[in-house]
């Protein structure tokens, strides 16, 4: 079999198949919808293109799709994220080898130019023969570029590049313009083509409800992120886990003691707020939503505006999925040696291209993904993976257990869509609570969790189904 590809170094295929196999024992909910789906096939003949972090976690859901019969192009959503092993062993695949690799097409490595990012995901949607009929997105990129494109192809232009661009956006523009050089019609076609797409983050989500609000978007959408079992628990305690470990493989500084920034208490503001204080951190969050500012005082956490914390914090982690929460004017006014770090989906909470205007600003690489910059007043701070997502880009991101979770939405999301093409609009839906319990479901066991059974009485009591679900629409968890 020989199938193009783009990853590191397939010699990495071994180290990564021995990670895959153990994240595929911490990874049930998965495993158990191979064991469930695996005869019944139902992907076959769905040609998913996939952008989400090519992670270990990912190679198991990567072959789970695969497994339920699905063809799959992967790219990661991020160009610090990947997991070079776990790439080479998905190109490889369980049975391959180096020499003959019979796995899955993969154009991921860590440390992608901009202009490689863009060429990566722009492979995933260009296949051999038929096109792509289903994405899986974190964070609407792959999305975006069939809209985006789209809508150039159809006025016949992209849009020149202006000064207010960010440079990601201009190699946006790069990319579409060359792609319609070569086939006028490329964006088009491939829009014809994707039945469904199915959505893992809350800023991919933010996207696609735009899109739908606009009436611009061109198939169905499931939003993944909003299953109970994905952002109340991948972005809570995922993050959790994952914000510490990004720093201490980043910077090993002792956290206890210290003043930690969170910026945002949503879901992810929740997970690394919590994780900090259990180091012994003290930390402060600031919100704009009055609801959330009011929980983190419930939970014991001040709440400040960043201005009046600048010359007192350590450590600062953006979670907001909104832009320049960090300024250049704040970085510049922070103690010497604080620590700026963003995990939420985008680089543009924390204004590095404004950091890197600063008169007389000296970037020194202190290793891969961690940079001192340093004032002309001798006073530096130390950003991490150039302020991409760091829980990705200096560690590993989220353990397999919680992306068992995700993942398992995101395969029941494909299955939903794919087999069902007459029942989902040109909008955005969540999966329906029954199956966010089944995912949940799934999970107990391996935890020992031991689930209580209602009576039919008390079923009836509280007026649900012994079967579930067990709670209505509105409730909030
Ligand atoms: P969320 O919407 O639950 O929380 C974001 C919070 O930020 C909100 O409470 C909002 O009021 C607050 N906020 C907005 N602007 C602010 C400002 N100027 N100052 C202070 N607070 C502000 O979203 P969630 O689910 O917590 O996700 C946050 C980001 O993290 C998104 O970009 C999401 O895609 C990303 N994400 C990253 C993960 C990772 O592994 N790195 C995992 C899951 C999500």
């Amino acid at each position: 079999m020989s199938f193009d590809y783009k990853v590191a170094d397939l010699g990495l295929a071994e180290a990564g198949r021995h990670q895959i196999r153990l994240a595929e024992h911490e990874m049930p909910g998965l495993m158990s919808l191979r064991e469930e789906y695996g005869d019944s096939q139902p992907l076959a003949g769905a040609r998913i293109a996939g952008s989400l972090h090519m992670t270990v976690q990912t190679a198991v859901l990567i072959e789970t799709l695969t497994a339920l019969g699905a063809e799959v192009r992967w790219a990661s959503c991020n160009i610090y994220s990947t997991q070079d092993e776990a790439a080479a062993a998905v190109v490889v695949g369980p049975h391959g080898t180096a020499d003959d690799p019979q796995g899955v097409p993969v154009f991921a490595w860590k440390g992608e130019t901009l202009e490689e990012y863009w060429d990566c995901t722009e492979q995933i949607l260009t296949w051999p023969g038929e096109g792509a009929n289903m994405i899986l997105d974190d964070g609407g990129d792959a999305t975006m570029l069939v809209h985006k494109g789209r809508e150039w192809e159809a006025a016949g232009q992209v849009p020149p590049t202006t000064e207010d661009d960010s440079e990601e956006f201009s190699v946006f523009k790069a990319l579409v313009r060359r792609t319609l050089e070569q086939d006028a019609q490329k964006w088009t076609t491939v829009a014809g083509e994707i039945q469904g797409v199915t959505e893992e983050t809350t800023t991919g989500v933010h996207r696609l409800y735009e899109l739908a609000r606009a009436g611009e978007l061109l198939f169905p959408a499931i939003n993944v992120n909003d299953s109970v079992t994905k952002s109340k628990f991948d972005n809570k305690y995922g993050c959790r886990h994952s914000v510490i470990d990004g720093l201490n493989r980043a910077t090993d500084v002792l956290i206890a003691g210290k003043v930690a920034v969170v910026c945002g208490y949503g879901d992810v503001g929740k997970g690394c707020a919590e994780a900090l204080r259990g180091q012994g951190a003290r930390v402060i969050v600031t919100e704009v939503d009055p609801i959330c500012a009011l929980q983190a005082a419930m939970e014991g956490y001040q709440v400040a505006r960043l201005e009046d914390l600048l010359e007192t914090a350590d450590i600062y982690i953006t979670t907001t999925g909104n832009f320049d929460i960090i300024t250049a004017e704040h970085m510049q006014k922070m103690k010497n040696k604080a620590i700026v770090a963003n995990i939420g989906h985008f680089d543009n909470e924390i204004d590095i291209a404004g950091l890197a205007k600063v008169p007389g600003v000296v970037k020194t690489e202190i290793k891969a993904q961690v940079h001192e910059w340093t004032f002309e007043s001798g006073s530096s701070i130390i950003v991490l993976s150039e302020g991409r997502l760091f829980n990705l880009g200096n560690a590993t991101g989220h353990p397999s257990f919680v992306m068992s979770n995700s993942f398992a939405n995101q395969t029941i999301a494909q299955i939903e869509l794919f087999t069902k093409p007459g029942e989902y609009d040109k909008q955005v839906y969540v999966l329906p609570k029954h199956l966010d319990e089944k995912v949940a479901r799934l999970h107990l066991d391996a935890i020992g969790a031991e689930l209580t059974e209602l009576t039919k009485a008390q079923a009836e009591y509280i007026g649900v189904d012994v079967a579930g679900p067990y709670k209505p629409e509105h409730y909030r968890y």
